[in-house]
């Protein structure tokens, strides 16, 4: 990663954006010392493209590869081209692979309804409620081969009401998933300075 500018963030998206919203009003205040360097959806209808003024996107659907590791070699390729250092899976609704997970190891974050291990995968929120949980939450990981099973990096936990709905519930989640993925991000950037501090001041 570049000392001398701001974080390339690339981020993947399948649906509504809020959390890619929550960096782009987080990188358009100041908060973030990033910058999207471009935003690829695997839907080409995706209402978070709408979101995007400004920023490339790019539109990478898994019809179009005849193979899966096609598919991820093609998103790793843009995002490279781009100059991506940080990747955002921000409701990216594909599991990647491990030619994925190679090229951008370490470098690749993921967010996610629930207080992982718990409820992996799809409906996370429905799965809490069907287990009876009375805490639930949301977690964002670093992306590893298997699904949301990634090195954990921050959590927040949320209550589960007793009158809860799927809706209700993933309303109050979401409302936490904005803030954690724009903290944790905040928190990367930090780490990244410290490092180059250290190595700046150390002797050549
Ligand atoms: C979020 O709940 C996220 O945790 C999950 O998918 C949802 C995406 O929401 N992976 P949005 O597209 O960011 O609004």
């Amino acid at each position: 990663m570049k000392n001398d500018a701001k974080l390339r963030i690339g981020v993947l998206v399948s649906g509504r954006g809020s959390n890619l919203q929550a960096i782009i009003d987080a990188v358009a205040a100041g908060a973030l010392d990033a910058e999207i360097a471009v935003v690829v959806s695997d839907k080409p209808d995706a209402p978070a493209l709408r979101r995007i003024e400004g920023i490339p996107g790019v539109v990478i659907e898994r019809g179009a590869y005849p193979t899966v590791e096609a598919f991820d070699s093609a998103i790793a390729d843009v995002l490279e081209e781009h100059g991506v250092e940080l990747v955002v899976l921000a409701g990216f609704m594909r599991v990647l692979g491990p030619g994925f997970v190679r090229r951008f190891r370490g470098r690749a974050i993921n967010i996610h309804p629930s207080l992982l291990p718990s409820f992996p995968g799809l409906r996370a929120q429905r799965q809490a409620l069907l287990h009876g949980v009375k805490i639930s939450g949301c977690t964002v990981h670093l992306v590893d081969k298997t699904l949301d099973g990634g090195p954990i990096l921050a959590q927040t936990a949320v209550p589960v009401l007793s009158d809860d709905t799927e809706e209700s519930l993933s309303e109050r989640i979401l409302k936490e998933e904005h803030g954690l993925l724009v903290e944790t991000i905040r928190e990367i950037i930090t780490a990244r300075y410290k490092v180059h501090g250290r190595q700046d001041a150390a002797p050549t």
